[in-house]
């Protein structure tokens, strides 16, 4: 469909387009070239953390985390009101996704029920920090974690630049996942990277990113030596042309981040009146940088009355997300039903993620707030 207002869409300027050019007329180098390293040198800087390893999306990231902390087995807590990566990634590296409810305020993990779902095979809890707003009760999990001898891996595809405090989100736990896809805070068309502290965990990172190939001084691309393969690895590698355009991206990040907090609170100031209508918390402390904007409406009839009537006006909406649990993988092969999740469920049923994206201007977000008032009015 054509829409009016689409959900998303990416911020760029020229030095963008520079910036890939220049890698493609080098001729050399569009694979494990300099700006590879670069991207990770700066990410790692930009959320403190001693170690970032890039990949080609943030679903390889997650799935190679996984392996890296050697959860081949056992069981891993994860939400189920998240994009079906977190959950997949999990089955993919061999270990047992099991569903926890979530909390009604940024949409995050629920600690009591992670509690009431750890058991003897849990081996890592792994939160989403959802449409940019950090997990409310990420030190609560950190600790949990702590406690019972758990690992503690954030999916923080989302939300890139969002922090609790001084404390940037994916640095919480163990390790840490961003994700560079289109939708995203800032975006290379598909990317995503893993940060860490442990020196250990960036080696085995690098052996599943590339074929479990033994790279230490010699990159394979410009050496004539031949090198050791010591495991199975993927190729799980981001192209240079990628981080290029990760690295520009990553420049204008507090440009894109103001842009969206400031159509945040445009929406939020005129939304926040009419009623039945809940806006995305901000919590104290809690920096969001709106990767969406999620609202919750009353009740699910009215939630799809709003999504019809916009999308007759030509505004594009989407649920974020419906219940990992209730789709035909999980339900076939982990047994999940319906009333499984019933605060999961609930909350799934009620809320709607408008557009909002840098470049969406005052007039389409009054279009969008006058199809709102007709609407529910
Ligand atoms: C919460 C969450 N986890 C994981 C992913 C996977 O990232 P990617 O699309 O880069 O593979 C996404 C993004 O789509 C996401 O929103």
């Amino acid at each position: 469909m054509n829409w009016k207002i689409p959900l998303f869409e990416a911020y760029w300027e020229e030095d963008d387009v520079e910036s890939v050019a220049n890698v493609i007329r080098r001729g050399r180098y569009w694979t494990t070239g300099p700006e590879i390293e670069q991207l990770e040198k700066e990410i790692a800087n930009y959320v403190s953390k001693k170690y970032a390893l890039s990949f080609n999306s943030g679903t390889s990231a997650l799935h190679a985390v996984l392996l890296a902390h050697d959860l081949t087995n056992g069981e891993v807590i994860v939400p189920s009101f998240t994009f079906i990566s977190t959950a997949n990634s999990v089955v993919l590296a061999g270990a047992k996704p099991v569903f926890a409810e979530i909390e009604n305020e940024s949409y995050g993990l629920d600690v009591e029920d992670v509690k009431e779902k750890i058991t003897s095979k849990t081996r890592a809890i792994l939160p989403v920090h959802y449409g940019g707003a950090p997990c409310k009760n990420i030190k609560a999990l950190k600790e949990i974690a702590n406690d019972y001898n758990l690992l503690l891996i954030e999916d923080a595809a989302e939300s890139l630049g969002s922090r609790i405090k001084n404390e940037m989100v994916g640095t919480f736990g163990h390790s840490g996942m961003f994700s560079f896809c289109q939708n995203k805070v800032i975006t290379s068309g598909e990317g995503g990277i893993i940060v860490s502290d442990s020196g250990e965990i960036y080696q085995k990172l690098k052996l599943v990113r590339s074929h479990g190939r033994v790279e230490n001084e010699n990159d394979y691309f410009s050496t004539t030596k031949e090198l050791d393969y010591i495991q199975a690895g993927y190729n799980y590698r981001m192209s240079s042309i990628t981080a290029a355009l990760a690295l520009s991206q990553l420049k204008k990040i507090d440009k894109i981040i103001k842009l969206r907090r400031e159509r945040a609170k445009y929406f939020n100031k005129i939304l926040s009146k009419i009623k039945g209508i809940k806006i995305p918390m901000e919590l104290q402390d809690h920096y969001h940088v709106y990767q969406m904007y999620t609202i919750q409406l009353e009740n699910n009839k009215i939630r799809e009355k709003l999504r019809q009537s916009l999308t007759e006006a030509g505004i594009m909406t989407k649920v974020y997300f419906n219940p990992v649990h209730l789709k035909t993988f999980y339900r076939e092969n982990f047994n999940y039903k319906q009333g499984d999740l019933p605060k999961t469920e609930k909350i799934s049923g009620k809320v709607l993620t408008l557009p909002l994206y840098p470049k969406l201007n005052n007039k389409e977000m009054d279009y969008i707030i006058e199809k709102i008032k007709n609407c529910l009015w």
